[in-house]
């Protein structure tokens, strides 16, 4: 085949706890990642050219070195030479549907498909985890996003074991189309203001990623608790991006009051999301949201949860 269709889904972070710092300048976290079904489609066709290049129509994706996916093709066309010299270059086009700048990881899920992509059209036959080693090295996000569904997270985000499927929820998100929030600025601030809590000790560390790893948002996820799973939804990075902007903090009170099963900021933000039982509740949330704030900068989607990673469509 000489191209191939992919669908990217988002992830939301149901629970994002930084638990210290790491040698490398990244921090220590446990995540709970969800895939959702709002995703972007890519894809990726042999262009008969020794060129990687890359085309997508939204003004804020960037078509250069500094583009996720176009990282994720240089990488493959160095780890497979060899197949890079048979095949050669590849076209990739990004048809974007998941915000950017958005802590939803759309720039990790392209990076993801690409992967996958490559992987196919060279006829590697890599593994899953042989894909998900190398999207380790250009984001920490990029392993879950190749294989998805729901799981929990440690290291820097990148050592995944995988976690039942949550059925059936529907999710409610809401991003203010001029905000994006840098994930580097983030973390940066949270180091300054929060660095004392930082778990320091080897054993302590990891007694409570275990302590989480087997903890009560787990077994809620185990035994379908939807309740419970909203109530401990939790994300530590809204202590920074809450306050820095209070207009996500309203917006995050606006979809709390309208009573889903839980609400929270998703990653390093800014986009924040609503957890409800059914479609219905989730639309009905979106339009009470809409109703509070009509300015049209504020986006609002209504989706569900996902058990996919990158997916092959037909062409
Ligand atoms: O890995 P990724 O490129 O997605 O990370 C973006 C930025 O987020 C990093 O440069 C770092 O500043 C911060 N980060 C962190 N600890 C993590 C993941 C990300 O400090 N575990």
């Amino acid at each position: 085949m000489r191209a191939y269709s992919l669908i990217a889904p988002a992830k939301i972070n149901l629970y994002l706890e930084i638990l210290g710092d790491r040698p490398d300048g990244y921090h220590e976290l446990v995540m709970v990642m969800q895939s959702i079904a709002l995703a972007d489609q890519v894809t990726v066709h042999l262009n008969g050219t020794d060129r990687i290049q890359v085309a997508c129509e939204h003004p804020e994706v960037p078509l250069d070195h500094t583009n996720l996916a176009y990282r994720a093709a240089m990488l493959m066309a160095e780890c497979y030479p060899e197949a890079y010299q048979q095949y050669g270059g590849v076209d990739i086009r990004i048809e974007k549907h998941i915000p950017v700048g958005a802590g939803l990881a759309g720039g990790s899920t392209d990076a993801a498909a690409v992967l996958v992509g490559l992987d196919l059209i060279w006829g590697l036959g890599a593994t899953e985890g042989e894909l998900q080693e190398l999207g380790a090295r250009l984001g920490s996000d990029i392993p879950f996003c190749v294989s998805g569904g729901t799981a929990i997270a440690t290291g820097r985000g990148e050592a995944l074991s995988p976690l039942p499927d949550l059925d059936g929820l529907s999710v409610v998100l809401g991003k203010y189309r001029s905000l994006s929030v840098s994930t580097p600025w983030v973390y940066k601030t949270y180091r300054q203001q929060f660095e004392q809590t930082y778990i320091r000790e080897g054993d302590r560390l990891q007694h409570r990623r275990q302590e989480l790893q087997s903890g009560a948002m787990v077994t809620a996820i185990s035994q379908g608790d939807r309740p419970t799973i909203g109530h401990l939804l939790h994300n530590n990075l809204e202590k920074v991006v809450l306050p820095a902007y209070p207009a996500v903090a309203a917006l995050k009170a606006a979809m709390q009051a309208c009573n889903p099963l839980g609400c929270m900021m998703s990653g390093s933000g800014p986009t924040v999301f609503a957890l409800t039982e059914t479609p219905e509740q989730a639309e009905q949330i979106q339009v009470t949201v809409r109703e509070a704030f009509p300015d049209p900068d504020l986006q609002l989607w209504v989706t569900s949860l996902s058990r996919s990673g990158i997916q092959m469509t037909q062409l």
